[in-house]
Parts: C-alpha cells; structure tokens; sequence
C-alpha cells in the first residue's frame, strides 16, 4: 500500500468495532505509547475527561498505578522498548492491563488486548489505535463516528487546499510553526510529528492560550522570523482563546495562516483536522522528492538499540 492509500483508510478506521472493559473500580487510566501511537493517548485527552488520564511517553509508569488503574500500552508494532517497559512496570504494580497493538511482545504480556489490522505505518494506525480507546470509554457517541466518516471522505475527495499550502512551505522554505487552540493542541502536535516524518522536516507546534506566555515573546522579537510558516488551528468556536490570534498577530506582526476546520461535532473536527495535516505533510514529500513512508533513520535507531541492549 502506498502512503495516499494508507492515508484513505483513516475514514474505515473509525468503523473498527473492537473494545475493551473498564472496570466501574476504575479510579484513573494510563495510556503509554511513543511516536505514531503516542499520538493516540494525546488526541484521546482532548475528547475525554471523565476519568483521570496520565500519558506516558518513556520506560517508566507512574508512582500513583494500582489494581484501580486501567492501563493502556499502545504499540503498534508491540515492540517499543519504551512502551514494553512500561507495561511490565505497570503490571508490577498490580494494575489492569490493555495493550493495543498489531502484534509483538504486547499481545502475550497484558490482561486483555485489542488486536489491530497489520500493513500499516504506525501514524497511518491512528483511527484503529484511538477508535476502541473511544468505544470502550464512551467518550464519543456512535453517530459521531459516521459524521467523522463523511468528513474525512470529502477531504480524501478534495486536497487541493492542503495541496496548495505545501506548495507555499516548499516554495517558502520555511519551518511551519503550528499553533492549536483546544481541542485541536494535540493535532498541532500531531501536524508536527506528520512533518517530521512524511515530509522530512522539522517543525514546532504549541498551544493557544499557552504560547500567549512565552512564545509571544520570541513572536515578536526572535530573528529569521521570516523563516517560519505560522499555521492557527481551530474551528472559531472557543471566543474566549479564539481572539487571541487576532491580538497575537496585531502585536507581534506576525501573519497566522488560519486552518478552520468545520464539523458538528468534536471527533469530526478533530479527525479532519488530523487529516488536513496528514494530506499536507503527504504532499510536502511528494513535491520535495521524499517517500513518505520511509521511516528508516527510526528503524535504524531501534535496531542499533536492539543490538546494544537485546531489546527494540
Ligand atoms: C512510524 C511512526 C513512529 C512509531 C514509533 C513507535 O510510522 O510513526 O513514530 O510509531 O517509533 O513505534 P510503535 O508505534 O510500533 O510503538
């Protein structure tokens, strides 16, 4: 499969019915998980609050884990060291387990396990990943899934405009900048991790109201500032933080190429703002020469660790 086709599959994804139980015991969740899977546990954090969520994104597990915590290790390949780690950790100390994942030393080690297709890059997963994280939370309701559906098959239909902004970065040369306001943080981090692997380049993301803290500062006042490709991410919806970006850009100078994502509901617009940034990175490849799909220096990484420590 190709990149374009893996990214066409996002849609179905969201169809996987596969779940798991939380106990009614449950007291606060983990979810572990680094890079393209990573990302899932981010994204779920900004769709549900119900419970406590701590997200882990290194070898260890939290001090406050007990038989109360429900405990998510996502991988998609199962052998993420980290993640691998982290799960044992977490049985160690007694909690409910899940591993989410496609195969690998997940599948044998957790309590119970969500066992996703396999063929895909791990980022190109995501809709698999996140999808039973929804279900078995009920975080979102079942007709927020076919209206995700819809949306994301008229943006595989029509990417001309994500089309046209990686033809501005490329022509540009500059280092997009990606700012969210809620929910859409998660995604602007996603927007930068998509870059750096799709596209091959680096990128920044960070938060509004946040960065009207700190980065606000160096908006104004940082050299090469002509360098960078300003992106705002929302759906104008939020007034509070929404005026911001007018504010920010009257006294910094700088211009925000705003992304408004459309969409009733939560999960539609967070999975078409995901998709945007997937098309766009997609495009920002093909037109710099690069395979979209080449994670090598990753795999090289995790090889060069397997051999120094018998593990991946
Ligand atoms: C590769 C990718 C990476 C991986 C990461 C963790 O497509 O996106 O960021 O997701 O190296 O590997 P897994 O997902 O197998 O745990």
């Amino acid at each position: 499969m190709d990149f374009i086709e893996e990214l066409r599959t996002l849609k179905e994804q969201l169809m996987f019915e596969h779940k798991f139980n939380v106990p009614k015991t449950t007291k606060n969740v983990v979810i572990a998980g680094m890079g393209g899977s990573g990302i899932v546990g981010k994204i779920f954090t900004e769709l549900y609050s119900s419970l406590p969520v701590y997200l882990v994104d290194d070898y260890s597990a939290p001090d406050f884990v007990s038989k109360e915590t429900v405990y998510i290790a996502i991988s998609y390949s199962g052998n993420t060291e980290e993640t691998v780690s982290s799960l044992q950790e977490a049985i160690r100390k007694g909690a409910n387990t899940v591993a989410i994942t496609s195969g690998g030393k997940l599948l044998d080690m957790s309590h119970q396990r969500v066992v996703i297709p396999k063929g895909l890059q791990p980022r190109s997963a995501l809709g698999y990943m996140l999808t039973p994280l929804l279900k078995s939370f009920g975080a979102v309701q079942q007709h927020e899934f076919k209206e995700a559906y819809d949306l994301l098959s008229r943006i595989d239909a029509n990417h001309h405009e994500e089309e046209q902004i990686a033809h501005d970065i490329y022509v540009s040369e500059k280092v997009p900048v990606i700012y969210g306001v809620p929910p859409y943080k998660a995604v602007a981090y996603r927007w930068k991790t998509q870059f750096n692997e799709n596209s091959k380049i680096l990128a920044y993301s960070g938060s509004l109201p946040e960065i009207n803290h700190n980065d606000t500062m160096a908006l104004k006042g940082t050299y090469r500032r002509d360098e960078f490709y300003f992106i705002a991410l929302t759906d104008g919806r939020n007034n509070t933080v929404e005026r911001r970006i007018g504010i920010t850009e009257n006294i910094t100078g700088i211009k925000f190429r705003r992304i408004k994502v459309e969409g009733k509901s939560a999960l539609a617009r967070v999975m078409a703002a995901v998709h945007i940034g997937d098309y766009i990175t997609y495009h920002l490849a093909k037109l710099r020469g690069k395979d979209p799909l080449d994670v090598g220096v990753i795999e090289e990484l995790k090889e060069r660790l397997q051999e120094s420590t018998g593990t991946q």
